[in-house]
């Protein structure tokens, strides 16, 4: 392999675009080719970014000046295009969901480890740095356990004609599969391995789009997780609120990729001091203190002792685009250090691809049955 990393992008619609534009200023990367079944759209995509245009993804697969395919295609035709790129010996960067189910996705993960190959699945999430003040408050004990957390996901489909792939299970595999994976895998690295308990969906009433699915699932002994996806907003009001409630307090957050956290916590000073160090940059507010007999508290049926109840707020410097752009590079930069070094310790791997689509693939199989079982049978008793 060359000094920089020999990169092939097959689907030059919306993020593989993006994405092109975020990895050409990495330095271990060289752009070369790129191709759809598009071909007047590859074109204008390669003039754009001076690349070299292939006749189709079996041809930029075959190319030796190519050592890493990335996969920007509708999810559909993911197994076949990973596992044709990987069987001719590419390192592959697979768009989520890995695959649309998980037998195909551990087909294709036995085919990477058996070649050596590195297979990624873009899973951005975790390399969100406020996503991570929230990993290591789940794991550590300053805000308590975790009891519940929530994210309710009100998203546009105003770029989503009824004619687009995505809603078209056939070819996305529906909202859990096409767009939760994300979630899922968040919420396991925070919490847990945990399982999906209930699931639902909602039909655009008169046709056959399934517009909103909702699932709880459970993390270890104590977390419960619930997740709403709703793509029914015009663009201008998208909007994604968390919220994380811990024994001493909630974190809340806003956007799917968050640029906003907040801390709204009763606390020590110490661990106040605790929490302080572990959220880079916040501005903290302190609301209320307590003294004396005030100090003694309880909840859970535990006594605890509380100095302060104080709002910590954080808000990187960055638009979201400016966020996302880095999370994409983090990520590749990530798989490429492991490309290089095989004992690099990756912050995602194709085992989180299959895990959340396994979260995914159970939510949708269960939201099916509910629908098919409860036909909308209201519980009304007159
Ligand atoms: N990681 C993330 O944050 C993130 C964000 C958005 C989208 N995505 C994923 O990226 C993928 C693409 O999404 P999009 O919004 O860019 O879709 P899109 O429809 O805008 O683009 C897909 C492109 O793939 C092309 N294509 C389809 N089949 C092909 C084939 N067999 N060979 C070559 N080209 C083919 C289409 O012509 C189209 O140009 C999806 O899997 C989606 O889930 C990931």
């Amino acid at each position: 392999m060359s000094e920089s990393l020999r990169y092939g992008l097959v689907g030059c619609g919306g993020f593989g675009r993006f994405c092109l534009g975020q990895y050409r200023s990495l330095e271990d990367v060289e752009l070369v080719a790129v191709t759809d079944v598009s071909s007047s759209l590859a074109e204008q995509v390669a003039n754009d970014f001076d690349l070299e245009q292939a006749g189709s993804a079996e041809e930029l697969i075959a190319r030796p000046d190519i050592d890493l395919i990335h996969l920007a295609t509708p999810p559909g035709t993911h197994y076949g295009l990973a596992f044709a790129a990987l069987s001719a010996g590419k390192h592959v960067l697979c768009e989520k969901p890995l695959t649309l189910n998980v037998e195909e996705a551990a087909d294709l993960i036995e085919l990477a480890r058996n070649k050596g190959l590195v297979l990624a699945v873009n899973l951005i999430m975790r390399y969100n740095p406020l996503n991570q003040v929230v990993r290591s408050l789940a794991a550590g004990e300053v805000l308590g356990k975790a009891i519940f957390a929530s994210l309710i996901n009100l998203a546009q489909d105003e770029v989503l004609p009824p004619s687009h792939w995505f809603w078209d299970p056939g070819r996305s595999g529906g909202i859990f599969i096409e767009h939760g994976v994300h979630f899922f895998d968040l919420f396991e690295w925070w919490f847990g391995p945990g399982r999906v308990v209930s699931a639902g969906q909602v039909l655009r009433p008169g046709t056959d789009i399934v517009d909103q699915v909702h699932c709880a699932a459970r993390y270890g002994d104590m977390t419960l997780g619930t997740f709403y996806h709703g793509f029914h907003q015009m663009l201008r009001q998208d909007r994604q609120d968390w919220e994380l409630v811990f024994e001493k307090g909630v974190i809340r957050m806003t956007g799917w990729v968050p640029t906003y956290l907040e801390a709204d916590v009763f606390l020590t000073r110490a661990e106040l001091d605790e929490l302080i160090a572990l959220v880079p940059g916040c501005e903290v507010r302190i609301v209320d203190e307590y003294e004396g007999e005030l100090r003694k508290v309880s909840s859970r049926h535990l006594s605890r002792t509380v100095d302060v109840h104080a709002i910590l707020t954080c808000k990187p410097p960055v638009t979201k685009e400016e966020l996302y752009g880095k999370m994409l590079r983090e990520l590749l930069s990530d798989q490429i250090n492991a490309v290089r070094s095989p004992s690099h310790q990756r912050l995602v791997t194709e085992s989180n691809g299959i895990t959340s689509l396994a979260y995914a693939v159970e939510a949708q199989a269960m939201a099916d049955h509910d629908s098919s079982a409860n036909p909308t049978v209201p519980n009304h008793v007159p």
